[in-house]
């Protein structure tokens, strides 16, 4: 099946089958929004199929909690877990000291609650995701749906005095009406370009009334596993300071739909 996908969705592939074997039994695992999450997610899958990984998963979202249930995963809520060992999650953008964008699939406040009670949070991407300066990705912002506009206001009146390129945001659609998250609230995209001090603008952000978090992911990340389309995975862990390299097989037994 891998040899039907496209270079990028091989790269996705690789990082996450790669992080898939961090998992081990007894443990409570955070589980990602996204596409490459979905690999993960299909990847743990097999291994409880095929191995009987015994672990227990929190999803960041409705539809990852869909497709885990799918796939065979036990799936459990964050009020039962309280505390995870591992968070394994994809990222819009990651920076040299793992500092992320994420929430481009509008998933950002339940992703950055379970990464942030976790022991370990790592994220999983392809090489196209890492940038020296965050911002090029628009930096999704979820927000309280009552008076938005000024939520609005007083956010573009904040980003006036902040290190950033442009400071255009946009309110995200699904079609002809606002892109509604599970929590019920709308998401903001801010076009900066260039975020200069992600780290204030992160705190700067969640002192506005109206705003309930923003997908700047800092200090949050532990590793990063990166993927290649040619089978090549790096992994930098950014406490030890290390970086592997492995290589991931493409096998015919990877037909991870096939299972389903
Ligand atoms: C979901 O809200 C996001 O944070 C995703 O993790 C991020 O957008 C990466 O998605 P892809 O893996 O689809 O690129």
């Amino acid at each position: 099946m891998t040899g039907e996908l496209s270079p990028i969705d091989k790269a996705k592939f690789v990082a996450a089958k790669r992080a898939a074997a961090f998992v081990e039994d007894g443990m409570r695992v955070g589980l990602g929004t996204g596409s490459t999450a979905a690999w993960l997610v299909r990847c743990l899958g097999e291994r409880v199929r095929e191995e009987g990984l015994s672990f227990k998963g929190v999803p960041t979202s409705t539809r990852t909690a869909d497709l885990a249930r799918e796939v065979g995963i036990e799936v459990i809520t964050l009020e039962e877990a309280r505390w995870l060992d591992l968070t394994i999650d994809g990222a819009d953008e990651f920076d040299g000291e793992l500092n992320l964008i994420k929430g481009g699939g509008g998933a950002l406040l339940q992703e950055k609650i379970v990464a942030t009670a976790s022991d370990q949070m790592v994220v999983i991407a392809d090489a196209a995701k890492e940038v020296e300066t965050l911002g090029a990705f628009p930096l999704p912002v979820e927000v309280i749906r009552f008076g938005w506009t000024a939520t609005q206001a007083l956010l573009e009146e904040a980003l006036v005095s902040m290190d950033v390129m442009n400071r255009d945001s946009t309110l995200r659609m699904n079609g002809d009406t606002p892109y509604l998250t599970d929590e019920g609230n709308f998401i903001l995209d801010l076009h900066l370009t260039r975020i200069g001090d992600p780290r204030q603008m992160a705190l700067i952000l969640n002192q506005i009334p109206g705003i309930v978090e923003n997908g700047l992911f800092i200090d949050i990340c532990d590793r990063v596993v990166i993927g290649y389309a040619d089978g090549r995975v790096e992994t930098r862990d950014i406490n030890a300071g290390t970086v592997e390299e492995h290589r991931m097989e493409f096998a015919e037994g990877d037909n991870l739909f096939r299972d389903i």
